[in-house]
């Protein structure tokens, strides 16, 4: 049986659940494709931990277990993973340590899967450029709306097809925002029950602002549409705005609220907006609830496919999963 050794960066709410998970599939891996999955190695900003026959399970290791100082360089280097799972924050202006972890595993022969959407928006085409260079795989599922199919659905699901559109509801946070608005809760307290139920980011306004819609939907359009667009091309409005008034006014009219990340190529290029738009009920995208996402694409051989998922911490650490078993199949 091959040995698989996974290395997690950031141990966080994302990066524990993706170690408990994966720690209650080895059992799967080696089933289903014959692999000896072991975790390794795990660090936050000032700690790792490093286990060479493997972390225990079920929920992985604790915190107070970590040596100080195993992080950053010296974790990439002196762990011995043969895939590299990145939870740690996300920092679109510079990469964040992230763009180092990827960057050194990577130019290792290290596979590596991104839940953490900075380094991503930062360098997607230097990433892609060192895993081609080095025979490994580069894959971000969570960074991409997580549990809910985008660029996997593009590439996979309908290769062959031409996308003439692309749009979706990708953040859970403002999705659930809206939602609890509609049912008459105040911005600020919606916002707070976001953040109790783990979905919002640690700073609220990337998700209320519409950055984390434009982040995904810059790394959707140039990761499965070819595009080369950078995260200020993308129009972009947020829901901060948003009184009591307007809600009134939607209910009165029989429309919900919806903030909507938008991709459309063109002959020129790919136009990519964010933009908060109403439906009426009966739409598809009025009956997506406040705890869920969907994507809706338009095709020109397959007309329109729609996808909704559920979204949860536990879903995002299956999404990266999923690219981790995705791996395992190619090897
Ligand atoms: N929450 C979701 O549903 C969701 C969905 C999709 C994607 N994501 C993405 O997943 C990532 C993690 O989210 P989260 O909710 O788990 O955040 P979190 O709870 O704040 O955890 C972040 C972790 O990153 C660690 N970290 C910070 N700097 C680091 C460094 N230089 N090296 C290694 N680790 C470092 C922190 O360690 P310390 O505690 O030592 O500072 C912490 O353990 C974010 O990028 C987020 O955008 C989250």
């Amino acid at each position: 049986m091959q040995r698989w050794n996974v290395a997690i960066t950031g141990f966080g709410a994302i990066g524990r659940t993706v170690a408990g998970l994966l720690l209650q599939r080895q059992a799967r891996y080696a089933q289903c494709h014959g692999a000896d999955v072991r975790l390794t190695a795990v660090c936050g900003s000032r700690a790792g931990l490093y286990a060479p026959d493997g972390l225990p399970g079920p929920h992985g290791p604790e915190r107070e277990a970590m040596r100080a100082g195993l992080t950053g360089e010296e974790f990439i280097e002196r762990t011995n993973a043969h895939v590299l799972i990145d939870a740690g924050p996300t920092d679109y202006e510079t990469g964040g340590a992230a763009y180092g972890y990827l960057r050194s595993a990577l130019s290792r022969g290290v596979h590596a899967i991104a839940i953490s959407k900075g380094a991503l928006i930062f360098d997607l085409a230097g990433l892609r450029a060192l895993a081609a260079a080095n025979g490994v795989a580069l894959k971000f599922s969570g960074a991409t709306a997580a549990a809910l199919p985008t660029v996997d659905l593009i590439e996979h699901n309908l290769a062959g097809c031409r996308v003439l559109k692309v749009e979706g509801i990708f953040t859970a946070t403002t999705n659930y925002v809206l939602s609890q608005m509609m049912d008459g809760v105040a911005l600020p307290d919606a916002v707070a029950q976001a953040q109790q139920l783990g979905m919002a980011e640690p700073d609220p306004r990337f998700d209320m602002d519409g950055w984390d819609t434009a982040c995904k939907v810059t790394l959707i359009a140039n990761a499965a549409l070819n595009a080369n667009i950078a995260l200020n091309d993308v129009e972009r409005q947020g829901i901060n705005q948003i009184t009591p008034r307007d809600i009134d006014g939607w209910k009165a009219a029989g429309v919900v609220p919806k903030l909507i990340g938008e991709i459309v190529p063109g002959e020129h290029g790919v136009r990519a907006t964010v933009t908060l738009r109403t439906y009426p009920r009966e739409h598809p995208f009025a009956l997506v609830g406040a705890k869920m996402k969907a994507i809706s694409i338009q095709t020109d051989a397959m007309g329109d496919v729609v996808a909704i998922c559920r979204t949860s911490p536990l879903a995002t650490a299956a999404a990266a999963l999923k690219d981790f078993e995705h791996i395992l199949m190619k090897r």
